[in-house]
C-alpha cells in the first residue's frame, strides 16, 4: 500500500460522503457494524508544507486482524483550519487493507507553514475523533518559541498514563517519543496485559493495539504531531542489530531476523511514518525534522545498526578492551556519516539529537574496567567519542541530546571528553523519565552516578512523567513534569525541577 498524497479539496465532505457500499455495491466491502476507530488517530513528522496522518481500523483491537473483515476499505480523510472542521483545505481517500492491518497513512501536502490544522477520518458511517496537528515553520522562518514534550517508555502494566493527560493539557507544538512505545511482554501489575510475548506479526499488532486503546495516549496523539524513534522493546529487550538478548525466547538467528521484521512492520503500521511499509527486517527510521531556523531534530536509531555488546553482558558490568575497538558501532557507518553531514550543514540555532540510550558517561564505578551500563553509549566509548568529536567541530555550543530508556530523570552537561571535567561543554543531555515503566532499579545507583560523574547535574529515579521543553533562539528550558504515583489513576502532576541552558552557556537550575 502506497501512502496517499493529499489532494486539494475535491469531492464531497466527509459528512456528505456516501457510505461504504452505496457507490460500488457489487465490489463494496461489508459494512462495519462496530466503531473501527478504537485506536484513535495520530499525526507525525511535520514538514513546513505537510504532515503525516494515521489511523487504523480495528473494531476489536486485540483480536488477530483487529476484528476486521479481510476486505480492503477506502478511508476518507479531511484537514481543516478550524476545530469544527468547517473550513476544509485538503481531503481525499486512502486505502486500508488486511496486509497492512487496515492501517491508514496519509502524506498530506500543500499546507501552510507554522500553523495548526485539524483532521478526521471516515469509513462507512463511522467518523473518527477530530484531532489537532501542526506544520513546521518554513525553512528559514524565525520562530521565537517551540514548546514540545519529551516522552518514552510506556509499559502498559506498570501504571496509568497520567503523564499523557498532563501533556495533552499543556498545549505543546510537538511531541518527541524516545522509544519503548510498547513492551514485548505482558503481565499483571498495576494494569493487566494478558497478551502472550510478542514474536509474530499478529502478536506485535495486538500489543500495539492494546496500548493504543488508552484514552490518555490517544489524547496526547490528538494534541500535536509526534516525532518518534524506537528503542529495544519494540522488538526485544536489549537486542542489538540482528543479535537477540541473552536469554531470548528467539535465540535462533533466523528466528530473530523474522521477529525483528515483525516488530518493525507492526511499528510502521501503528505510527504516522512517512514512506512505504517494510517488507523485511530493515526499516530506516533515522531522519531529520527541521523546525524553521530554531531547531534541527536529528532523530537517531541506536538499535538497528549497533554492533553487539562486547564485554560478556548486555547490561551492567565492567568495560573490557573490546569496548574501545574503533570498529564497534552504535549508529553504524552510514548513519554516522549521515549525522556528520547533518551537523555540518545545519544552520538552525539548536542541533537536537533525539535518541534512545543515555549518551553521557554514567560511571557507577569509574575507570576501566569500572562498572557501567553497557547497553548505553558507555558500552561503546569509541563510537561516542566520534560523535563528540563531530559536535566539537561543528556544533560546539548548541547541541541538546534527548534520551529515554532508563526510566529516570537526568540532566547532564554534554562534555567533549567525559574523562576530563575541564574539557569543553558542548550543550546538555536531558534524559526524560518514563511515562509509566518502573524505574526503581536505578534508585540504588543514583548516589553513585552523582558522586562519580561531575557532569551529571540532576538525577531522580523516584518518579515517572514527561519533560516540557521550551526552545527559544538563545535559551533552552526543560521542566520535568513528574507524576506522584502512576499506580493511582489521576494522581497529581507537578514540576519537580527546571533547567535552563543559555545557547553557548552552561546549564543552570531555574
Ligand atoms: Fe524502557
Amino acid at each position: 500500500m502506497a501512502a496517499a498524497v493529499g489532494a486539494a479539496v475535491a469531492g464531497p465532505a466527509l459528512l456528505d460522503a456516501p457510505a461504504v457500499g452505496q457507490t460500488t455495491a457489487r465490489h463494496a466491502p461489508p459494512p462495519l457494524p462496530e466503531d473501527p476507530f478504537t485506536l484513535g488517530v495520530a499525526s507525525g513528522d511535520p514538514l513546513h508544507n505537510g504532515v503525516m496522518l494515521w489511523t487504523r481500523l480495528a473494531p476489536e483491537p486485540t483480536v488477530d486482524g483487529g476484528g476486521m473483515p479481510p476486505h480492503p476499505y477506502r478511508v476518507r480523510w479531511e484537514v481543516a483550519t478550524d476545530e469544527t472542521m468547517s473550513r476544509v483545505v485538503r481531503r481525499g481517500a486512502s486505502p486500508a487493507d488486511a496486509a497492512h492491518a487496515h492501517s491508514v497513512h496519509v502524506d498530506v501536502r500543500g499546507l501552510r507553514p507554522d500553523r495548526p490544522y485539524w483532521y478526521r477520518f471516515r469509513v462507512g458511517d463511522h467518523l473518527s475523533p477530530i484531532a489537532r496537528t501542526r506544520t513546521a515553520p518554513a525553512p528559514y522562518q524565525r520562530r521565537l518559541t517551540l514548546d514540545f514534550g519529551l516522552v518514552g517508555c510506556q509499559r502498559y502494566t506498570s501504571g496509568y498514563y497520567t503523564a499523557y493527560d498532563d501533556l495533552a493539557a499543556a498545549d505543546v507544538d510537538l511531541v518527541v517519543h524516545s522509544g519503548d512505545y510498547i513492551y514485548e511482554t505482558g503481565g499483571n501489575s498495576v494494569r493487566s496485559d494478558p497478551l502472550p510475548e510478542s514474536i509474530t506479526l499478529d502478536q506485535y499488532r495486538n500489543r500495539h493495539a492494546l496500548y493504543r486503546t488508552d484514552a490518555a495516549l490517544q489524547a496526547a496523539h490528538a494534541t500535536a504531531p509526534w516525532v518518534f524513534t524506537w528503542d529495544d522493546h519494540e522488538v526485544e529487550n536489549n537486542y542489538t542489530g540482528l543479535v537477540p538478548e541473552v536469554g531470548s525466547s528467539t535465540p535462533d538467528p533466523a528466528a530473530f531476523v523474522a521477529r525483528r521484521a515483525a516488530g518493525y512492520r507492526a511499528y510502521w503500521e501503528h505510527m504516522p511514518m512517512r514512506g512505504p511499509a517494510p517488507t523485511g527486517p530493515d526499516l530506516r527510521i533515522h531522519r531529520r525534522i527541521r523546525w524553521g531556523r530554531l531547531a534541527d531534530f536529528l532523530v537517531l536509531d541506536t538499535r538497528q545498526f549497533r554492533t553487539d555488546q562486547t564485554c560478556g553482558t548486555n547490561d551492567v558490568g565492567g568495560r573490557c578492551d573490546a569496548a574501545f575497538d574503533p570498529a564497534t558501532q552504535v549508529l553504524g557507518t552510514e548513519q554516522e556519516r549521515w549525522l556528520s553531514r547533518g551537523l555540518r550543514t545545519s544552520t538552525a540555532d539548536w542541533a537536537v539529537l533525539a535518541q534512545q540510550v543515555v549518551f553521557s558517561q554514567f560511571a557507577f564505578v569509574p575507570g576501566n574496567p569500572g562498572i557501567y551500563n553497557l547497553d548505553q553509549w558507555d558500552g561503546y566509548p569509541a563510537a561516542r567519542q566520534r560523535v563528540l568529536d563531530m559536535l566539537a567541530a561543528d556544533r560546539p555550543h548548541d547541541t541538546v541530546v534527548l534520551t529515554g530508556d532508563i526510566h529516570a530523570s537526568f540532566v547532564s552537561d554534554l562534555k567533549a571528553d567525559y574523562d576530563d571535567p575541564a574539557s569543553a561543554t558542548l550543550g546538555a543531555e536531558f534524559v526524560g523519565t518514563s511515562i509509566s515503566s518502573d524505574g526503581s532499579a536505578l534508585n540504588a545507583v543514583v548516589p553513585l552516578i552523582l558522586a562519580n560523574n561531575p557532569h551529571v547535574r540532576y538525577a531522580n529515579a523516584q518518579k515517572r512523567g514527561w519533560v516540557k521543553h521550551t526552545v527559544r533562539p538563545h535559551e533552552w528550558r526543560a521542566d520535568y513534569r513528574l507524576v506522584d504515583d502512576v499506580s493511582v489513576m489521576g494522581a497529581p502532576v507537578s514540576t519537580a525541577t527546571s533547567w535552563v541552558l543559555p545557547r553557548g552557556g552552561q546549564l543552570e537550575s531555574a
